[in-house]
């Protein structure tokens, strides 16, 4: 049974409406309409076509994804060869070109020479064959001559048309362009593939090579793949225009997507502006590039002058410095950041890469440095892409010489020498220095004068880093000896200031416990666990002698963070550096410490808390009912002894009058909790 001529027609117009929205969306990054509706407009194709197989074609937006794996790549010939660029690496060279190219052509060196600039994109080149507006091949360029056939690869990048928009284009049609990753996709797909233990790509541009040579499309569907056309190959049965960037404009109205950053210029000194523009503009790009091209723009020109070898004489590649390059592991540091993360540094032989020179690369973790098995004496690829830290990107095998050995984690912090402890869920290691510790001192300094630590106002970052750069501070507790002279001695600090900020120095010596606590920077305690400790210990020096085990009877104190103020507590420095913080002046309030659990009036009992307290927050609540010894769990059971049930109690309230538990209003939680 043949499908109703009106089906045929809605599955027609469907297909042109998606052709459109794909356009706008793929092509000229202009969406008309709103994701869902698009999906809608896909599903009602879909939804159709299975109804009606018969009307599945080959070009239907809906054939984009899902083909069979193929064994291997059948080969193809390039109707005509697929060339590459002749490069030019300085100013210099692109000057002797444009003399070549003016010599040749008999005109005029000075002579307004209309050059079509464009990106150079680095990605994979492919060639895409179109008979009657459909595409019938995608290749990849191969040698030049014979490509592989990755029709069914290709056909998965949304920005490839599938068939042509318009109908004045030539019956047979061959355009060529770069596919490639944009940075953003390729991150993410790194990130996830680095999750889930697997392969990543080196860069956007293996990336971008490695999934068009999938045998399984599918896989290919998954890559954020993206496509600029730069040329025409074959063209029969229709004309195109006498200029390359007409032909770049007509290409576009066809429906194909072509680099929004492309210009035409006039002669040398265009050519220089526009590579300069770019290279400015380089790092805010979406995608990678690895220079411009220059491209004479007339077609009888570039006919007259021809080809040399396997590189057009009209055409030449102005490459940026190359953001990757081999150099030599001299040693292999670690670094300590700001939270104390201990980070694995090459250092390198100097090498010029990404426009500057490179002595050290970052490694970022241990994991990273075993997965990568960087050794001392290899020789590696750095890159160096834009303002990016420069990294070591992977060793080459074949040059590493004889008897170089694996690099072992640190123990001991490089810096101060406390020790490094790496939890088990986290990639970084860190140096437990915490104040001690120079490499974390100014960050440390930051936090503890902060507003909700210690409270000390004027003193601000620049402040800091001038003042630990200069050794001036080595810890808080030299900040409480700071003197105007010193002060007045810093960049842009007047006497008034001093003054202001000595004052301010000096108010915040009266603190509060859970302040201080939290002023420590002690790694996973925030302002809410030092209250918990503070009011569970009403002490710091029973806060300090706690052990392990003891700190996890703390309220919301796990064994994470009972580790974390033990480490920090047992450092010889850190209690050094509290010692004289009090003996400069720093007091608080002291209470007497909580009950203990199990001397706890409410020890045994189990709370739930339910609707909205007026008086005091959910976790406040909490916070007193375990301070007091009692267990607060989430759901109501036979076990619940109490349910605090505030405003818009709900579910649990019912259920709790089912079991016939006790309901406590506020006031009588209050006054449960006020008579231990
Ligand atoms: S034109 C005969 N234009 O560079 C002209 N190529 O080194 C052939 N490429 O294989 C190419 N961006 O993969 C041209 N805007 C651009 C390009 C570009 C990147 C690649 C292309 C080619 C290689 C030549």
């Amino acid at each position: 049974m043949s499908a109703p001529a009106a089906i045929s027609k809605k599955v027609d117009s469907l297909r042109s409406q998606i052709r459109h929205h794909n356009y706008q969306y793929h092509v000229l990054d202009d969406p008309e309409i709103p994701d869902a509706e698009y999906d809608r407009l896909v599903r009602e194709l879909q939804k159709l076509e299975s109804e009606y197989p018969e009307l599945i074609t080959q070009d239907s937006p809906t054939q984009r994804v899902g083909g069979e794996p193929v064994k291997s790549f059948g080969t193809i010939q390039h109707l005509i060869p697929m060339l590459s660029l002749e490069n030019a690496f300085s100013e210099d060279e692109l000057r002797d070109f444009h003399r070549r190219v003016t010599d040749r052509l008999g005109i005029d060196k000075g002579a307004e020479l209309s050059y079509a600039a464009e990106p150079k994109l680095d990605g994979a080149a492919v060639s895409l064959l179109y008979q009657d507006g459909k595409l019938v091949r995608g290749a990849t360029r191969g040698d030049g001559t014979t490509g592989e056939d990755i029709t069914h690869n290709v056909r998965t990048i949304d920005a490839v048309p599938l068939s042509l928009i318009g109908n004045d284009f030539p019956t047979t049609l061959e355009v060529r362009g770069e596919v490639f990753m944009p940075r953003a996709g390729f991150n993410a797909f790194n990130e996830k593939a680095k999750k889930n233990g697997e392969k990543t790509f080196v860069n956007p541009r293996n990336a971008a090579a490695g999934s068009l040579r999938q045998l399984d499309p599918r896989l290919t569907a998954e890559r954020p793949l993206d496509i600029y056309v730069y040329s025409v190959g074959q063209v029969d049965g229709g004309v195109v225009p006498p200029r390359h960037s007409e032909i770049l404009d007509r290409l576009g109205g066809w429906g194909f997507k072509v680099c929004p950053e492309r210009k035409v210029v006039t002669g040398i000194d265009g050519c220089l502006k526009f590579y300069s523009d770019i290279g400015r503009r380089r790092d805010s790009l979406a995608y990678d590039i690895d220079g411009v091209v220059y491209k004479v723009n007339r077609l009888d020109y570039q006919e007259r002058l021809g080809f040399v070898s396997r590189a057009p004489r009209w055409a030449i590649a102005h490459k940026f410095p190359a953001q990757e390059e081999l150099t030599v592991v001299r040693d292999i540091e670690f670094q300590v950041g700001r939270t104390g993360a201990v980070t694995p540094v090459a250092r390198l032989e100097p090498v010029f890469v990404g426009g500057v020179t490179v002595s050290n690369a970052t490694l970022h973790n241990m994991d990273e440095l075993h997965r990568k098995d960087v050794r001392v004496g290899d020789t590696v690829i750095v890159r160096r892409a834009g303002d990016v830290i420069p990294e070591v990107v992977k060793i080459v095998p074949e040059r590493r010489p004889k008897r170089t050995r694996k690099v072992g984690a640190p123990t001991k912090c490089p810096v101060c020498g406390s020790a490094v402890v790496r939890e088990k869920d986290e990639a970084v290691a860190r140096c437990t220095g915490g104040l001690f510790c120079a490499a974390q001192r100014a960050e440390a300094l930051k936090h503890f004068v902060s507003r909700r630590a210690m409270d000390i106002d004027g003193l601000g970052s620049k402040l800091i880093e001038q003042l630990v750069s200069t050794d001036r501070i080595r810890t808080p507790a030299d900040l409480f000896d700071l003197t105007k002279d010193e002060l007045m001695d810093l960049e842009r600090m007047g006497a008034k200031s001093a003054e202001n900020l000595l004052e301010s120095i000096e108010r915040s010596k009266h603190t509060t416990l859970p302040r201080f606590l939290y002023a420590l920077g002690i790694r996973e305690v925030g302002e809410a666990t030092a209250s918990s400790l503070a009011s569970h210990y009403g002490k710091l020096v029973a806060v300090m002698g706690a052990n392990e085990a003891e700190l996890q009877e703390v309220p919301d104190v796990g064994p994470v963070v009972a580790s974390r103020v033990r480490a920090f507590f047992a450092e010889i420095h850190n209690r050094e550096v509290i010692q004289r913080l009090v003996e400069s002046g720093v007091t608080w309030p002291e209470s007497e410490p909580a009950p203990k659990s199990e001397e706890g009036k409410l020890h045994g009992k189990t709370f739930v808390l339910t609707g909205t307290l007026g008086g005091m927050s959910r976790h406040e609540a909490k916070d007193r009912i375990q301070a007091a010894g009692g267990k607060v769990t989430g759901t109501v059971s036979k076990n619940t002894d109490f349910l605090v049930a505030g405003d818009k109690a709900g579910s649990k309230l019912t259920k709790a009058q089912n079991l016939e538990i006790a309901i406590l209003n506020e006031v009588q939680l209050e006054k449960l909790l006020s008579d231990q």
